[in-house]
């Protein structure tokens, strides 16, 4: 059973100057390693699409995990994005998975588990994510 959907878009060249503004620990704070290290390994040598498309599965997973829990609300406290992980396979495709607070939280709300799809093209990077219960 669906338990929430969500989606998410970012702007590509308004999250790259996120990432590059001077002393910034956005980056090394949001992903994990194996997500930085996954989108460094694309063959366009930018990694800047790949990470935007992982910033916007992480909020689109947040979103559906909130539609799960309705009508409770959604902690404020849940700020370490990096406890939401893209994973991916050998042929690329993307997957969830949930560390620490999120993924106590996602138990709570009873969701068994989340399904994505993220896709880029020029300026847009795009995620959307169903949670199963
Ligand atoms: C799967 C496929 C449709 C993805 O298309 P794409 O244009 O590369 O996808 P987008 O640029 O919109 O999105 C990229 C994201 O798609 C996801 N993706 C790539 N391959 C995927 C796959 N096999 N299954 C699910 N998701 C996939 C990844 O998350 C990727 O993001 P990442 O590179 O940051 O990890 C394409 O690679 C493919 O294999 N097409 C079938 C073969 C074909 O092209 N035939 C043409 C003649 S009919």
């Amino acid at each position: 059973m669906i338990a929430g959907v969500g989606v998410d878009v970012v702007m590509v060249p308004d999250f790259v100057a996120l990432l590059r503004e001077p002393g910034s620990a956005f980056e090394a704070r949001t992903f994990t390693a194996a997500e930085r290290a996954t989108a460094r390994s694309r063959p366009s040598g930018d990694p800047s699409p790949h990470l935007a498309a992982r910033y916007a599965a992480k909020e689109a997973a947040l979103k559906a995990l909130s539609q799960a829990l309705a009508p409770a609300p959604l902690p404020a406290e849940l700020t370490d994005l990096a406890e939401i992980e893209v994973l991916c396979d050998d042929d690329r495709r993307p997957s969830l998975a949930l560390h620490g607070r999120v993924r106590a939280l996602a138990e709570r709300a009873g969701v068994a588990r989340l399904h994505l799809s993220l896709s880029h093209e020029g300026a847009v990077a795009t995620a959307f994510v169903v949670a199963e219960r």
